[in-house]
């Protein structure tokens, strides 16, 4: 970076030039240049309108849209020289669009503001990344349909407190993710509609005087309407919030993801193999083997919320219109970005290759009495009122306990001496396919509810 402290595009009311650490201190452009696209992308629809309007000439504007264009080719080149006395994305550009064109590009920033631009900027790059994200939630959801497909029929534990509850599918489980992410894929389109409405126009925060066209620059950018309030415009960052909201709840999902791969693949569980290339080993202990990626992701979580919460932090004090406070939205969003789609790529990539361990599954689903509630069912199918046979059955899981038993294991006297309505046809109800098979309603783990909830999911996908 070049540094020319001497001629600001603001410079003409100031004495004396502005302290070096200050214009480090104040300076964003080392971090906005990722707007650098749609900086260029709001200019050229403004330079236009100016046009459109009769505020600049036709020949004017075709010039600042090719100066502009050829600025976009010099960055995406790595020959753009960028300047911290510049401060920042929106004035660079312009410095250099008035270095290669001369006098037009000083018409440019007619009727706007460097508040609405870079809010127009933000409000351009999170629509692109909201649609990159909505997409790579897509893909891990479609990934988690096709391991329900494939996994209908595993029997895995399913648990409550962490203590084994109840035989469920592991397609079953897989799905539970996929409900989730479909509610954070919901969430991000619904954030989108808020994010796509146009700041451009609102000037410095009471709009201009020149006779701007907004509806205009607004269907040349794609967004749905220019904002309501000029003041509003500006300020308002509501739609980083919600975005980071929304990525904060698909941490939190992949987070909680990741600790169920982290036990699964420990000794103690030993339900599932990660795949070598997404874990690594120990420097000292030859035998480790260490699930990185689903820690990492974990970790992750806490530092999108820590995004979050500093965005709400930093709007909480600001009176109306703009403040540089804002210009602190930037990293928290970008990085939030970038770790979402990060941690939503290695996912989608890692889950369709995790070994998984059927013969372990089913043993742990046979351990803690996982059919009790069968029992106690089949019992009040004999009649018996629910409460008398959970009592009932109760008494035979302690006399398991006791005896080191399971119910299944159990004989027919064994059996009826907790109730004499135990009859012969009770050992389907105990095992666990019958236990999974018996759950067969919509959302229930039955197999066949499993493969139809897996097929309607690949549908909505
Ligand atoms: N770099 C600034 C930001 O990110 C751009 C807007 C600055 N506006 C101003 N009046 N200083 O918010």
């Amino acid at each position: 970076m070049t540094d020319d402290t001497t001629s600001k595009p603001w410079g003409g009311r100031f004495t004396e030039s502005t302290d070096a650490f200050v214009e480090e201190f104040t300076a964003s452009i080392g971090f906005d240049q990722r707007l650098y696209r749609h900086d260029i992308t709001g200019s050229i629809a403004h330079a236009r309108m100016l046009a459109h309007v009769g505020i600049i000439t036709e020949k004017e504007s075709a010039e600042i849209v090719d100066g502009l264009e050829q600025i976009r080719t010099e960055i995406e080149q790595g020959e753009f020289s960028w300047s911290v006395g510049l401060e920042d994305i929106h004035m660079n550009i312009e410095a250099r669009l008035i270095e290669r064109i001369g006098e037009t590009g000083k018409k440019l920033h007619t009727g706007r503001s460097r508040n609405d631009q870079v809010a127009t900027d933000l409000r351009l790059y999170l629509r692109d990344e909201i649609d990159d994200l909505a997409a790579a939630v897509r893909r891990l959801q479609l990934a988690l349909v096709g391991l329900a497909e494939r996994e209908a029929d595993t029997i895995m534990p399913g648990f409550t407190h962490l203590q084994v509850a109840m035989p469920v599918s592991f397609g079953h489980h897989m799905l539970a993710w996929e409900a989730m992410l479909e509610r954070d894929h919901q969430r991000l389109l619904d954030c989108r509609k808020r994010v796509n409405s146009m700041p451009l126009g609102a000037a410095a925060l009471a709009g201009t005087g020149f006779p701007i066209d907004r509806a205009f620059s607004a269907g040349l950018l794609g967004f749905d309407s220019p904002a309501a309030n000029s003041l509003d415009a500006v300020s308002d960052r509501d739609f980083v919030i919600e975005f980071c909201a929304a990525a904060a709840l698909i941490m939190m999902h992949l987070s909680r993801f990741s600790e169920e791969l982290i036990l699964w693949s420990s000794a103690q569980f030993d339900f599932i193999e990660l795949p070598d290339r997404f874990c690594t080993g120990s420097s000292i202990m030859p035998q480790k083997k260490n699930p990185d990626v689903p820690e990492l992701v974990r970790g992750k979580s806490g530092r999108v919320t820590g995004h979050l919460v500093g965005l709400l932090m930093l709007m909480k004090g600001q009176p109306l219109a703009y403040n540089k406070d804002n210009q602190e939205d930037k990293e928290p969003l970008f990085d939030t970005v970038d770790t979402l789609r990060g941690s939503l790529r290695v996912f989608a990539d890692m889950m369709p290759a995790i070994g998984i361990r059927r013969e372990n599954m089913q043993a742990a689903a046979r351990q803690g009495f996982s059919t009790a509630t069968d029992l106690a069912d089949y019992l009040v199918r004999k009649g018996i009122a629910f409460r008398d046979a959970h009592e009932i059955v109760g008494r035979a899981v302690r006399f398991g306990v006791d005896n080191s038993k399971d119910l299944a294991d159990m004989t027919l006297d064994e059996l009826q001496a907790f109730s004499g309505m135990i009859e012969d046809d009770v050992f389907s109800v105990l095992t666990l396919e019958g236990s999974m098979a018996a759950r067969d309603h919509a959302g229930g783990t039955a197999p066949q509810q499993v493969r139809a909830a897996a097929a309607a999911a690949r549908a909505r996908l």
